[in-house]
């Protein structure tokens, strides 16, 4: 019977999912991308040296990896080239990678109409990456979208962009741009196509295969974060497909029989980039200094990202919804330093204490965080290797997330690197 493993994001994304990947894709046999797309920017560092992968696999380091980008993504042609280009540069050449043929495609107008929609909405913008996620996602679901596969049928990807164009050229003339000429990104596409054509292929039925091989190691990789799920996160301020352990089925086109280990990645605090309400968000001298300790600025736009305490309703609830079985708690390095550290156990909405996020961001914004406190450690924990060797209130702030939280802690992230790993839960190893 094979293993499998599935990360996933529990906060608002940034959590450490490439760093927990990597470590587990040093052994793993094929790793997985089942939703979102470029989106997504994870940092994988080992032997001294840094890489920022945005829709292509974490496992891509390892030569006997097999990668895979799942049909539940959407693919950007144009990025995922580039992205190759910028690994080969750094001498990462030998490697694994396939392409579902039913992948939905990012296609030039996406990030145009990302960037026009985001103007019109003023104050209200959502602050969204730009990569034309959400369109692509609303094409593939108004069934107007162009998937991976077409790239290898070029007459019928003709007809398809030609049917797409003329509607969308109407709304980018609506809104002020230019409109696309079908012949320039036929011939873009097709250039495309030449590059990537022998990775597109049925990854659906690789997986199967795979699955179906005793003692094949198989790791799904989430992006973004259960908070920025397009069905329970915080609603318009969300990306547009769900990160949850519940969409690796669908996309990765495997039964749900499969899915059982899932590591929620948490960091040891919180953060958002772009808009929308943080229960917990500080707006002090504190946030600021966890701030430039833990680097905290986006990996591909380089904002600012928002900090705050840990959030435990937020721990929950997103524990129960995506499955979580163990937690990495991540960048706990980054609270070292401290006096005391807060945990949000629970909101205050209009007088009344709630244990669960409220649906309409409305209600979220007048939440206020009922806090515990803990005490702080002023040690450098950076090269700790065992969770007894970590210092005793270190060892209580973790202890007491698991305790409000309802959710076991498996591993604890002290620093970038991947060595940088304390396994807490020895069951974890077994994969
Ligand atoms: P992802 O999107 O979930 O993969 O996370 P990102 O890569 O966007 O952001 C996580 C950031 O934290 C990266 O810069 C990592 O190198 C860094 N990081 C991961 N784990 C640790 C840790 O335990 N300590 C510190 N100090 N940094 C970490
Ligand atoms: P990883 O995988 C953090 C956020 C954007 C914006 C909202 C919608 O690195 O954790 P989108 O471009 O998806 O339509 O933007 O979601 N967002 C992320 N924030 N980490 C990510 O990915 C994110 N992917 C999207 O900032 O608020
Ligand atoms: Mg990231």
């Amino acid at each position: 019977m094979s293993e499998t493993l599935v990360v996933v994001g529990s906060q608002w994304g940034d959590e450490g999912k490439g760093k927990i990947t990597d470590y587990f894709a040093t052994r793993a046999d094929m790793v997985v991308r089942y939703q979102g797309g470029n989106n997504a920017g994870h940092t994988v560092v080992f032997d001294g040296n840094k890489y920022s992968l945005q829709s292509i696999p974490s496992g891509i380091f390892n030569p006997k990896t097999v990668n895979i980008m799942g049909n539940g993504m959407v693919v950007n042609p144009v990025s995922v080239v580039a992205e190759l280009e910028k690994l080969h540069d750094r001498g990462i050449t030998d490697y694994q990678l396939y392409i579902s043929t039913r992948a939905a495609m990012v296609m030039p107008w996406h990030p145009m109409l990302d960037g026009a929609y985001e103007s019109q909405k003023g104050d209200a913008l959502i602050g969204t990456t730009k990569k034309g996620i959400g369109p692509a996602y609303s094409d593939k679901y108004s069934r107007t979208g162009m998937r991976m596969g077409d790239l290898l049928e070029p007459e019928y990807f003709r007809e398809r962009l030609e049917a797409a164009l003329e509607v969308k050229n109407m709304e980018l003339k609506m809104l002020g741009l230019e409109p696309l000429e079908v012949e320039s990104v036929y011939n873009e596409y097709m250039a495309l196509a030449e590059k990537l054509g022998p990775m597109i292929t049925d990854t659906s039925r690789m997986v199967n295969d795979a699955l179906r091989t005793a003692d094949k190691r198989i790791l799904f990789e989430g992006a973004q974060g259960m908070m920025l799920c397009i069905d329970h996160g915080t609603y318009p301020f969300v990306t547009s497909s769900s990160p949850s352990a519940a969409s690796v089925p669908v996309g990765a086109g495997i039964s749900p029989k499969w899915i059982n280990e899932v590591v929620g990645v948490a960091k040891a605090y919180c953060t958002r980039v772009g808009s929308g309400p943080f229960p917990t968000e500080l707006f002090d001298e504190i946030g600021d200094g966890i701030r430039e300790r833990g680097h905290e600025y986006g990996t591909v736009t380089g904002r600012p990202r928002r900090i705050g305490w840990f959030d435990a309703v937020v721990g929950r609830y997103t524990a129960e919804l995506a499955g979580i079985s163990h937690w990495a708690v991540m960048l706990l390095d980054v609270l070292s330093g401290l006096d005391t550290i807060k945990i949000c156990v629970a909101y205050e909405l209009d007088g009344k204490e709630i244990q669960s996020p409220p649906s309409t961001i409305a209600s979220l914004a007048r939440c206020k965080p009922v806090y515990i406190e803990m005490p702080g450690w002023k040690e450098d924990i950076t090269n700790i290797k065992n969770f007894e060797d970590l210092p005793e209130n270190a060892k209580a702030y973790i202890h007491k997330l698991e305790e409000v939280t309802g959710t076991p802690v498996g591993m604890i992230s002290v620093g970038p690197d991947r060595e940088q790993t304390i396994i807490v839960d020895p069951e974890l190893n077994k994969f």
